[in-house]
């Protein structure tokens, strides 16, 4: 049996086991299948992102009467594709309009669709969005680290040099451990054998178990026609790769890592709003925008929303019930009747603080010059990572993700002025593609945490916060159901807003049937 047959065979039959032996977590993802019934109900709904979208496409198939009120003047929240003429103003900032070109997008919010969320390819592939490959990795793209020392210190990197060097090094160095009965104590004499067999082939080491070197890790010339012979790069040493800083967690446990983030991801040709603009097209006339809720109210039973409409007056609403999906710190300013344990959640609830900005550029340098098509670079700098785009790959012009980051990071860059980060991204991502300052256009920044209506990226439960704070999310305070990421062990995904929706759709609508 070859070593490709026994991966096949085995590889396959295992995860079958295991999957079904309740080992491997099969996605959380079954498609809303509730019966008609009694629908005789009004249910107000706050917000037009995912979870309010998704609740009033699902209660409106199952016969209720809904209305959503939406602050913003489109829906989707923080699914957000910003393209040129796109215009924001964040809190205490002044107003900021996209220069970009037709064709090319940022999507400031949600970008990527990992391959595991049921939930979300589920509505793609009920209103017919068409999707693309999102390259999450790319081995050609580069790793930048800022203040190490040595060889491969401040100097960009090819990915796949790091990858190929430090997993044969690694894998030497098991192989060397094995080899002096260090791990006799765990494993038989035939386990050291196959163990030794495999780190040889994954690691690339050679006949003495040795890495010197590996053709993953790149060609100083790649072989051609005739006389051009192939030659190899030689490895760096484990002594540069650890100097120069590239043990850092910024080049760690992300990407094809992390389960959500493993290939294959999936993004909707033209930008993620595609998703929300297809719900709010089967949603004609029950979504009122420019609203922006005051006050919620309980009537037990029922609801009163308390609201300012397009026009700037104050009206009221009534309904049977009501689904609250507006963002956590947003609704700490909000006038409300829920109960103590909601609000102490409401108020206590930690945000990601998180920006990205988008470049222009006249030229795709990253593909003429660096080979570079989809794919993420990473540092340590405040950048954090540059998301090279996966569309429109050869086109004339490129727009980059300038940086994508979190945490400090993203409030030192947010309380820069527009102007400031622009200079900050292109100062920092210039270390890596010295050709920034000859193909720059035009920026677009975000920083979540000051963006009106959403005030923060997701919510980041602490494991305290989780077992405190979370409980009274999922449980309705009389008529009122909330809803959004932050109601689900899925937060920071568009997946975590559709799960809570049809959760809460479930519950309405069991309580109307059983009342
Ligand atoms: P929201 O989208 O925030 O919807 C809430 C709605 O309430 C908004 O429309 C808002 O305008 C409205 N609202 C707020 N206040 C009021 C008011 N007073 N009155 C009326 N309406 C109000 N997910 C992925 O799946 N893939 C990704 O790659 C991904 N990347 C992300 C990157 C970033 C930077 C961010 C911020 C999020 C990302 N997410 C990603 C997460 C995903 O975008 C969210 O989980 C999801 O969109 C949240 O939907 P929601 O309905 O819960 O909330
Ligand atoms: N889920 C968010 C992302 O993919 C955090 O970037």
């Amino acid at each position: 049996m070859t070593r490709r047959d026994f991966i096949e065979r085995t590889g396959a039959a295992s995860y079958l086991t295991l999957l079904g032996l309740g080992m491997i977590p099969e996605a959380n993802s079954q498609p809303l299948d509730l019966q008609r019934g009694k629908a005789d109900k009004k249910i107000i709904i706050l917000g037009a992102g995912l979870a309010g979208l998704c609740s009033a496409y699902e209660l409106t198939k199952l016969g209720y009467q809904v209305t959503v009120l939406e602050a913003r003047s489109r829906p989707g929240g923080r699914v957000w594709t910003v393209r040129g003429g796109t215009t924001e103003t964040e809190i205490g900032g002044p107003s900021q309009t996209a220069q970009f070109d037709k064709g090319l997008y940022l999507n400031g919010g949600a970008a990527r669709i990992p391959h595991n969320h049921e939930t979300t390819l589920h509505y793609c592939r009920e209103f017919n969005i068409p999707l693309e490959i999102f390259m999450n990795m790319n081995e050609g793209a580069y790793y930048y680290s800022d203040n190490g020392t040595g060889l491969l210190a401040n100097k960009r990197v090819k990915i796949r040099e790091i990858h190929a060097d430090v997993r044969g090094y690694t894998g030497e160095l098991l192989a060397k451990a094995a080899d002096q009965k260090a791990l006799d104590q765990d494993l038989t004499k035939e386990d050291i054998d196959k163990l030794i067999a495999y780190l040889k082939e994954e690691c690339d080491l050679d006949i003495t178990k040795k890495y010197k070197g590996s053709e993953r890790h790149g060609y100083l010339r790649q072989g051609g026609y005739g006389d051009q012979i192939p030659q190899l790069a030689e490895p760096h040493s484990l002594h540069d790769i650890i100097a120069g800083g590239l043990f850092h967690p910024a080049f760690s446990n992300v990407s094809e890592y992390t389960f959500n983030q493993q290939p294959v991801m999936l993004q909707p040709v033209g930008g993620m709003d595609a998703i929300p603009y297809e719900f709010a097209k089967r949603l004609e006339g029950k979504i009122q925008y420019q609203t922006e809720v005051k006050e919620i109210r309980k009537t037990q039973p029922g609801v009163r929303i308390v609201y300012k409409d397009k026009a700037g007056q104050e009206k009221e609403l009534k309904a049977d019930y009501c689904i609250c999906t507006i963002p956590l710190p947003v609704l700490r300013n909000i006038q409300t009747d829920l109960s103590s344990d909601i609000r102490r959640a409401i108020d206590f609830t930690s945000y990601m603080n998180t920006g990205k900005i988008g470049l222009q550029f006249k030229r795709r340098f990253w593909e003429e010059d660096d080979k570079i098509f989809g794919g993420i670079s990473r540092t340590n700098m405040d950048i954090t990572q540059i998301f090279y785009p996966s569309y429109n790959f050869m086109g004339k012009k490129g727009l980059l993700k300038g940086y994508y980051n979190f945490h400090d990071r993203a409030v030192k860059m947010g309380n820069l002025s527009i102007a400031e980060r622009e200079k900050a991204a292109l100062e920092q991502g210039s270390k890596i593609h010295p050709q920034y300052a000859a193909e720059f256009e035009s920026s677009f920044s975000l920083a979540w945490q000051k963006i009106p209506y959403s005030q923060g990226g997701w919510a980041e439960y602490t494991d305290v916060q989780r077992k405190r704070l979370y409980p009274a999310l999922i449980k309705p305070d009389d008529e009122i159901y909330m809803a959004g990421e932050h109601t689900t062990h899925l937060t920071a995904w568009m997946a975590g807003a559709l799960e809570s929706a049809k959760a809460v759709v479930d519950q309405i609508h069991r309580r109307v049937n059983a009342s």
